[in-house]
């Protein structure tokens, strides 16, 4: 079966998918965005749980449990900072979203829902990430055959669009 790959517009703690990607920053220990949002939802022993993490490198992903929210896992990686585009960025960003899926297809996860990492407070211009998010997963997706649908949650009607644009077009 081929795996579906769609945009939509949502809070992603509302998601009652196997994963949510959390974007969070190299301490696991919270923040704001997604990352808080994911925390206030989940409640506190997702970060007792992160605690004994040991923070996670830039590019890199580790599993917890998803307590309270709906999906079973969080799966949080951590974005580039944009540093104007020179500094390796595309390539820490394509590997949050390999990663992501490697960690995430080793609990057997048939649905995964990904935020556009490090395009908030990280300020990855989202004409710039949103290909190299789809392009990665397309790419890796077939590797893991119990996966069969990847939901790119996007926090504004406009991120919508330029994911949507990306998915229509087919070839990034
Ligand atoms: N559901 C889905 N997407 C969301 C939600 C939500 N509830 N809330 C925000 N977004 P950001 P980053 C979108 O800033 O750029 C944190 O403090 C948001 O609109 O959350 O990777 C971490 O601890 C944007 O499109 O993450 C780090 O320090 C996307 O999520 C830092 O921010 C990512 O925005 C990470 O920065």
């Amino acid at each position: 079966m081929s795996i579906i790959l769609r945009a939509i517009e949502a809070d992603i703690t509302t998601l009652a998918v196997d994963a949510i990607v959390n974007a969070a920053n190299n301490s696991l220990l919270g923040g704001g965005g997604v990352d808080g949002a994911i925390h206030r939802a989940a409640g506190p022993q997702l970060l007792d749980e992160c605690r004994h993490l040991n923070g996670c490198a830039t590019g890199d992903a580790k599993l917890t449990d998803a307590y309270r929210l709906p999906a079973r896992f969080v799966v949080h990686t951590v974005g580039p900072i944009w540093r104007g585009g020179q500094n390796g960025e595309a390539d820490l960003l394509a590997s949050c979203y390999r990663r992501s899926l490697e960690v995430a297809s080793r609990h057997a996860v048939k649905s995964i829902a990904f935020p556009s990492i490090s395009t908030g407070v990280y300020g990855f211009p989202i004409e710039l990430a949103a290909p190299i998010a789809v392009a990665t997963l397309r790419d890796a997706a077939p590797q893991w055959p119990a996966l069969d649908e990847i939901i790119f949650c996007c926090f504004s009607s406009s991120d919508r669009v330029v994911y949507q644009k990306i998915l229509d077009d087919g070839t990034s």
